[in-house]
């Protein structure tokens, strides 16, 4: 068997033959380098053919060895430990090991990891100044991205990213210091003073701290909210190349220094389509309001007139493996904390749908986002702050998807083509003789 594609173009009649080539599974994970096509012309003045793939549905824009999904399986592996067992035994920043470095850490790699990190948490107080500017209703997101990109100007050796050391400093700086954006944003919103990060505490016990702690010496998370939101974190590590990790890539691509990029790949994940959807989960279940009114929230949804929100996954075809861990960790929190009532609109919608031909034909599973919220809000986190949580999380895999780019040969400044629509030349005239 030839691994090859034999293309016939039949404007000349010319046959081409493209290399095929494979990732880690060949059984279903081949690719054809589509610069090839550029041979196919039919004159010899024809700039040669393109893919036309808007969104990148169907083009693969890198090679990657960070995170493995598989859709139609319910598959999602971190440098190809399964999600699930990496959420049930491991830590965050065992994970960010991991993603980071592309091995599990030892016992001592994981200590010096976390002592770096946790000594990395402080920002420079010209930060909080520029917190203070924004409105008191700003959003948290809007000022993480803002934050974010100013800490460029902190750290202008960060934009020597060909050295590997400068590099890993600034990935270190970020995964440290994105808490404490988060933390300050929440804070100013709330008109609260700043709390400092503490060193002797863990990651996400040291974020539940800056964001809540009041007059008491020492604030002292509960174990089990603090060990969910650490596992949230985890969840949201990466996601191979969705919107903001290739946001981070294309902007990295352009040699800027990595609080840019990250600023950017912050920016990408504001938006709805993106990280917004935990949020309008919620909504959706307070609107809905009791598990009685379920059977016509979902006819809205067969007419058309409304979306069930945290259904359905461009890539996952199968239950989105997240959305297991997440439905388990809701219960361990509502049992610390008192249940979230919108608990039970949210598993009778899920059971209904499933048993539900519409649902079922389309191949539409809860995702990451069904359950996420419902924590959220059970730990007193406001909405606006969920997306803020989402990138706290996913900085590590931006950061790895950047580095990844940088040491690839094949990469490049992403500079997509265009199939050109407008008009032919035209001649310009002066404003006094248009009409
Ligand atoms: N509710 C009702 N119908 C749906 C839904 C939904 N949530 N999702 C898809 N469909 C229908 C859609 O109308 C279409 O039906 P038809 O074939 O009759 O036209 C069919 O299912 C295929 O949908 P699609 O729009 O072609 O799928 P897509 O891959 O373009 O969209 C999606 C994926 C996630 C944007 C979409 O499923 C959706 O809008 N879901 C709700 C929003 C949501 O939960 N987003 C979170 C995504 S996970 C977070 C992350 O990883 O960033």
């Amino acid at each position: 068997m030839a691994n090859t594609l034999t293309v016939t173009d039949n404007r000349t009649g010319k046959s081409y033959e493209i290399p095929i080539s494979y990732g880690t599974y060949p059984e279903y994970g081949a690719s054809i380098p589509t610069a090839d096509l550029r041979q196919i012309r039919a004159s010899e003045e024809d700039f040669g053919l393109l893919g036309y793939d808007p969104a990148f549905k169907n083009t693969a824009s890198c090679k990657s060895a960070i995170t493995h999904i598989d859709g139609e399986r319910g598959i999602l592996r971190y440098r190809g430990y399964p999600i699930e067992e990496l959420a049930e035994s491991a830590g965050f920043l065992e994970v960010a090991y991991l993603v980071t470095h592309g091995e599990l850490p030892t016992a001592d790699e994981l200590e010096a990891w976390t002592h770096e990190i946790t000594y990395h948490t402080y920002v420079h107080e010209s930060i909080k100044k520029f917190t203070e500017g924004f409105h008191y209703d700003a959003h948290p997101m809007g000022m993480l991205v803002s934050t974010v990109a100013a800490l460029s100007t902190f750290y202008p050796e960060a934009r020597d990213i060909a050295d590997p050391e400068v590099r890993r400093r600034q990935i270190v700086r970020l995964i440290a210091k994105m808490p404490t954006l988060a933390a300050f944003a929440y804070r100013h919103s709330k008109g609260l003073p700043y709390v400092y990060p503490d060193n002797d505490l863990a990651y996400a016990a040291d974020f539940l701290t800056m964001m809540f702690k009041m007059t008491e010496v020492k604030y002292e998370p509960n174990p089990v909210v603090e060990r969910a939101l650490d596992v949230l974190f985890i969840l949201h590590v990466d996601h191979e190349q969705n919107c903001s990790a290739n946001a981070m890539r294309s902007v990295g691509s352009s040699r800027v220094d990595p609080y840019s990029a990250t600023a950017a790949a912050c920016a990408a994940l504001y938006g709805p389509l993106h990280g917004g959807a935990n949020e309008a989960v919620v909504r959706m279940l307070g609107d809905i309001g009791d598990p009685k009114n379920i059977p016509d929230y979902l006819e809205r949804v067969k007419k058309g007139e409304v979306k069930l929100m945290g259904f359905g996954h461009r890539v996952y075809k199968n239950y989105d493996p997240r959305a297991k861990v997440i439905k388990k960790l809701a219960y361990e929190v509502f049992d610390e904390v008192g249940k979230n009532p919108l608990i039970d609109i949210a598993v009778e919608l899920e059971k209904r749908a499933l048993d539900d031909d519409y649902f079922v034909e389309r191949r539409l599973y809860p995702n990451v986002d069904f359950y996420s919220g419902l924590i959220y809000q059970s730990m007193n986190l406001p909405m606006d702050m969920f997306p803020v949580l989402f990138a706290i999380g996913r900085t590590v895999g931006w950061l790895a998807q950047w580095e990844e780019m940088l040491t690839d040969p094949e990469q490049k400044i992403a500079r997509p083509r265009q199939v050109y629509l407008g008009h032919d030349k035209r001649t310009y005239e002066p404003l006094s003789a248009r009409e």
